[in-house]
């Protein structure tokens, strides 16, 4: 008997290869997104375990090479030694592409209607994923305790202060203290480095066992070709071992990807930015969250009403209300959506004209709250950016629509003249 035979029989391998080994895994460009956030996510692991080595989580002031907050001086460091600077770069892109294939992924669940029944558990979760990275993201961006991550993240302590009832104890809760406080750091890098990825693996893995359950829509052409009338109603390649060679060249091309990136393009210019310092820059954040950002802006700063004894201002209006109300539909879009349910196939785009109309248009309305972000570098006044937040996403939503019904009712148009 061979070894692997041997552990195949001791631990009844078989059966396992059987049951999962063989799932077929649908061959479709789209269906990769989810898989590219893994993979990213791997890199993350992987170059944050090598920078973890030299990072120092504390905002104390060291007088070697200073006097210096220790993070900060420890993240110029990184930057000096062999592979740091590499290592480094290659985690804030795989950070970036992790978050862009993520939302192209949700984009691809939306747009083919795969989040109906069963798959809404995955839905939820898949969007929990989503504010988990986020989260991630958020806890890194003031690792390196410069004058601009701090003033970043004292805009995150602001916010959570503006939280209704609870806002400066869940703030001093969160972020160590009063920010900035000595304990800010060490409690930013604790979520970064463990809350953050334990949360992370343990959602994966939930969505992915999901998956593996319920198995993957279908995309109808393939399904329409033949076997479905024998129950069958899944095609693609076997997980092993096909689709497990793909995801390995999918692996290192994404890798060469990222390394590429890093080689060539700069990251979070620590060093120009210095230390903290009393007067704070002004900053904007990350392309993933301008839309927050431009929702701020686009509240008059003096607006604010009692609830309940509390008074929710601009601040919790445009950073936490209006935020929290577009999640909230998000997450109920499978409970909004009256189209068919247990729905085994991916619907195509167009199929639906409402479901293509109201994605555009909620794509249309981040789009424009992300351009409300750079409203003064652009000359636009708030009136205005307030008529493109209105206007954009109803115009491109209607458009959109009205398009996908008159491409739906052309070719049953032309049905009805065939003899
Ligand atoms: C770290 C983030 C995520 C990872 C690593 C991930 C991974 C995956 C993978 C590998 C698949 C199977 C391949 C595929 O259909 O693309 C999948 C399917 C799925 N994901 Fe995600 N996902 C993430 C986030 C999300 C988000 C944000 C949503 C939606 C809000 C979502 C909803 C779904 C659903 C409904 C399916 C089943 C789709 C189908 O059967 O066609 N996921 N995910």
């Amino acid at each position: 008997m061979t070894l692997s035979g041997w552990f195949v029989e001791r631990l009844s391998l078989d059966k396992f290869r059987t049951k999962y080994l063989g799932k077929p895994f649908p061959v479709h460009s789209t269906f990769f997104l989810g898989e590219i956030a893994l993979f990213c996510f791997g890199v993350l692991v992987a170059t944050g375990l090598y920078l973890a080595l030299f990072y120092e989580p504390s905002s104390q002031t060291i007088t070697a090479g200073g006097p210096l907050p220790a993070a900060y001086a420890s993240a110029l460091a990184i930057d000096s030694h062999p592979f740091g600077a590499l290592m480094r770069r290659m985690h804030h892109w795989a950070a970036h592409l992790m978050i862009a294939s993520i939302l192209l992924h949700l984009l691809r669940v939306y747009f083919t209607a795969s989040y109906r029944r069963p798959r809404e558990v995955n839905w939820v979760l898949g969007l929990m994923l989503l504010g988990a990275t986020i989260a991630a993201s958020f806890a890194g961006y003031l690792l390196p305790y410069d004058q601009f991550s701090v003033t970043a993240t004292a805009i995150g302590y602001g916010i959570a202060r503006s939280v209704p009832w609870i806002g400066s104890t869940l703030a001093d809760f969160l972020f160590g203290g009063p920010f900035p406080s000595p304990g800010t750091v060490p409690r930013f890098f604790a979520y970064h480095v463990i809350w953050a990825p334990l949360a992370l693996s343990a959602l994966v893995g939930l969505h992915l066992l999901v998956v593996l359950k319920q198995k993957h829509t279908e995309l109808r052409a393939a399904a329409a070709r033949d076997d479905v009338a024998e129950g069958k109603w899944i095609h693609g390649i076997p997980l092993w071992p096909e689709q497990a060679a793909l995801m390995g060249v999918l692996m290192l091309v994404l890798l060469a990807a990222i390394a590429a990136l890093a080689a060539i393009l700069p990251v979070h210019p620590s060093a120009y930015y210095g230390p903290p310092q009393p007067i704070t820059p002004e900053v904007k954040p990350d392309w993933y969250l301008l839309w927050v950002y431009g929702a701020l802006r686009l509240i008059p700063g003096d607006l604010s009403f009692r609830f309940l004894g509390a008074t929710i201002g601009s601040e919790a209006i445009g950073a936490m209300l209006v935020p929290g109300v577009l999640a909230a539909v998000i997450a109920l879009v499978p409970w909004l959506d009256r189209g068919p349910s247990s729905l085994h196939y991916a619907e195509s785009p167009t199929e639906s004209p409402g479901r293509l109309g109201l994605g555009l248009a909620g794509l249309t309305l981040f789009l424009a709250l992300s351009l409300a972000g750079f409203g003064s570098e652009l000359g636009l006044s708030v009136p205005v950016l307030w008529v493109i937040a209105v206007l954009a996403p109803l115009a491109v939503g209607w458009g959109t629509r009205a398009l996908a019904q008159r491409s739906l009712e052309r070719p049953m148009a032309g049905a009805a003249t065939r003899p």
